[in-house]
């Protein structure tokens, strides 16, 4: 069980399953940590999907090859798949393996993400992704803001 999660979300989902699955979890972390300022992640996030970036990983999985089932879980990023993903994909190798998607996202849908993945992991058997639209936090720091408008 792989996942990438900023805001936790996702997360939500990973443990969930990785609880009921008891299957080992692994967070997809980046080398340089993404800003923890939502708009500025949100800026850089558009700028690597933009030049088709693959940020470093902190960390790669020890030993992909005991595993016949990937569990893959992201949210969506700009419409698409977030770049950190797109090195997970790159730098395991997923051929004749199962994997099985889970996605949330903030009301917008999926977008590109099925479509990339199908793309990047050409070689494993891609299951039906489970999909969840989640609280976005940018909706939430809109309601603070206002909130606190309205208090002053
Ligand atoms: C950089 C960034 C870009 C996002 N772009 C989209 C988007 O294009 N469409 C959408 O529906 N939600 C978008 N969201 C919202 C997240 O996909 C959604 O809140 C998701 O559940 C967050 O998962 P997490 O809590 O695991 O990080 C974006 C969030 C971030 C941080």
């Amino acid at each position: 069980m792989a996942y990438l999660t900023r805001s936790g979300n996702t997360r939500v989902v990973a443990d969930a399953l990785s609880r009921t699955l008891g299957a080992d979890l692994f967070e997809i972390r980046t080398a340089e940590p993404y800003p923890a300022d939502y708009e500025a992640h949100v800026e850089l996030a558009r700028r690597q999907s933009e030049s088709e970036a693959t940020p470093g990983l902190a960390e790669n999985v020890a030993d992909m090859a005991r595993y016949e089932t990937v569990f893959l879980g992201f949210p969506i990023w700009g419409g698409a798949l977030p770049a950190p993903i797109s090195t997970f994909l790159a730098t395991h190798d997923l051929a004749g393996k199962t994997l099985a998607p889970f996605i949330t996202h903030g009301g917008y849908g999926t977008g590109s993400a099925p479509e990339s993945l199908a793309a990047l992991a050409a070689d494993a058997r891609i299951l039906e992704p489970f999909i969840q639209e989640c609280d976005a936090e940018r909706d939430t720091l809109r309601l603070v803001d206002a909130w606190l408008e309205d208090l002053s």
